[in-house]
């Protein structure tokens, strides 16, 4: 009798066994014979052990397969969330794939709104056409001079341009002002109080022109000899000002293409306006303000209309308002006297040769960093530089500086500015006027 229990209790171990490796143990065939031998046994505490124990086993079974099945759909979603993403990647590549197939659609620029859904427009590559918008262009879209990019077959207008300001203009506000000072200027005093009078304090204090009731001036124009210190002077204002200086030289609005350069001029005038106060700087302005002929070119003609740009939009705006306006020429004769009228460039600020003082005062400011020999007599340097300009002088140091650098000294003698003195002054003026153009010293 021992013996017969003995055998379903292996059985029952073996159950055990089984179902701890994960095998899914059910209520098998097996079980159930196992149950019946049971129960046939005398003992029923026995038996009712082993349902119990047998119940134990299956809950722990139950929790385990529950916990599986939560990990496997949190793997479930997991690569659902995956599957996703790698959708969007792959619609995302072929999207970029399209575009990088896609043509290149035109640049041209609106000329004319024709009637209903037709515009004439300049395509960038010269000749006009009459086109078609794209229905998904709004109408007020659309203006004369808007610029547009156009389908390369059918040259339909496909999209307006977000900026049609050029990025030229953009490179040509200052965001960096440069190092000069009022400081750094020697002899100017009188041009540079002048500067200040009718540039800067119309943009700070309007309201001492209001007061007394008179119009500031609308524009200065910086008159003199190349390499009189124009250029630099503009730069101190814009060092100085507390107003966004835009500077241009005369010939960046010289443009290949037609109407080109009137339009770089109206951009001027519009970022000038939004950033007010402003200043916008003309240097070299001979570059388009030249005296208009009659027979010109047609290159000739293109300048004549930046130049009418230019007045128009003098013309436009309010001499109270916060934009101000400068030039620099040395070529004041050839100038249009159109330019000249009231109400344009009508402070006119001659920048002359220096005199003996300015002489000594530019000498000193430009050897005042220089190592020099007690004893250098700057009148006496003055004396020996008659016309000399600005320019001419900063020349002598620099040049007296390499006289000692050539011959290993660190201190600067007066032999040195004599020598620099004779080679400068010897050098031609042609080659001076070369050396000191405005658009090379600006940049
Ligand atoms: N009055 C001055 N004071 C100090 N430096 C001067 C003066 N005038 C000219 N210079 C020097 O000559 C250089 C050329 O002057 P610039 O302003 O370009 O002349 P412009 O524009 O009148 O042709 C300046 O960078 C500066 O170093
Ligand atoms: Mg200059």
């Amino acid at each position: 009798m021992y013996d017969s229990n003995e055998k379903p209790f292996i059985k029952y171990r073996g159950c055990i066994i089984m179902g701890s490796t994960g095998s899914p143990s059910g209520m098998d065939k097996e079980d159930i014979n196992n149950i019946a031998q049971k129960k046939s046994t005398k003992d029923p505490d026995e038996f009712s052990q082993y349902l119990i124990d047998r119940m134990h086993q299956l809950e722990e079974h139950n929790i385990r397969l529950k916990e599986e099945t939560r990990k496997v759909e949190s793997e479930k979603k997991f690569a659902e969330s995956q599957k996703v993403k790698y959708e969007r990647e792959v619609r995302r590549l072929r999207s970029e794939i399209e575009r990088m197939k896609a043509p290149p659609l035109l640049v041209g620029t609106v000329m004319e709104e024709l009637d209903g859904e037709r515009v004439l427009i300049k395509s960038s590559a010269g000749p006009n056409f009459v086109v078609n918008i794209s229905t998904f262009i709004s109408k007020d879209e659309i203006y004369p001079g808007a610029q547009v990019a156009l389908n390369q077959q059918s040259l339909a207008v496909v999209n307006v341009l977000p900026a049609p300001k050029d990025p030229l203009v953009h490179g040509m506000e200052i965001i960096e002002t440069p190092t000069v000072s009022y400081a750094d200027i020697g002899g100017l005093d009188a041009q540079i109080e002048e500067i200040k009078e009718a540039v800067e304090l119309p943009l700070i204090a309007p309201e001492r022109f209001e007061a007394v009731g008179v119009e500031p001036p609308k524009g200065v124009l910086l008159i003199g000899p190349p390499g009189t210190g124009k250029t630099m002077l503009a730069k101190a204002v814009a060092n100085e000002t507390k107003a966004t200086f835009i500077r241009i030289v005369g010939s960046e609005l010289v443009q290949k293409y037609i109407g080109e350069g009137a339009r770089l001029v109206r951009e001027i005038f519009v970022m000038a306006r939004e950033k007010s106060p402003s200043i916008i700087f003309i240097d070299e302005l001979d570059a388009v303000g030249a005296r208009r002929i009659d027979t010109g070119t047609s290159g000739d003609r293109e300048v004549q209309r930046t130049l009418m740009q230019l007045l128009a939009e003098m013309d436009g705006f309010d001499p109270r308002g916060n934009v101000k306006l400068m030039a620099a020429t040395n070529r004041h004769d050839i100038l249009d006297p159109a330019l000249l009228r009231p109400g344009r460039f009508d402070r006119i600020i001659t920048v002359p040769i220096p005199s003996f003082e300015a002489r000594i005062e530019i000498l000193k400011l430009h050897s005042r960093k220089m190592k020099i020999a007690p004893g250098i007599n700057f009148e006496r340097m003055a004396a020996l530089t008659p016309d000399a300009t600005g320019a001419d002088l900063k020349a002598i140091t620099m040049e007296a500086g390499m006289f000692a650098v050539r011959e290993e000294r660190d201190v600067v003698e007066w032999s040195d500015f004599e020598r620099a003195i004779e080679k400068v002054m010897k050098s031609t003026r042609p080659s001076l006027e070369s050396r000191n153009s405005g658009g090379v010293m600006f940049a």
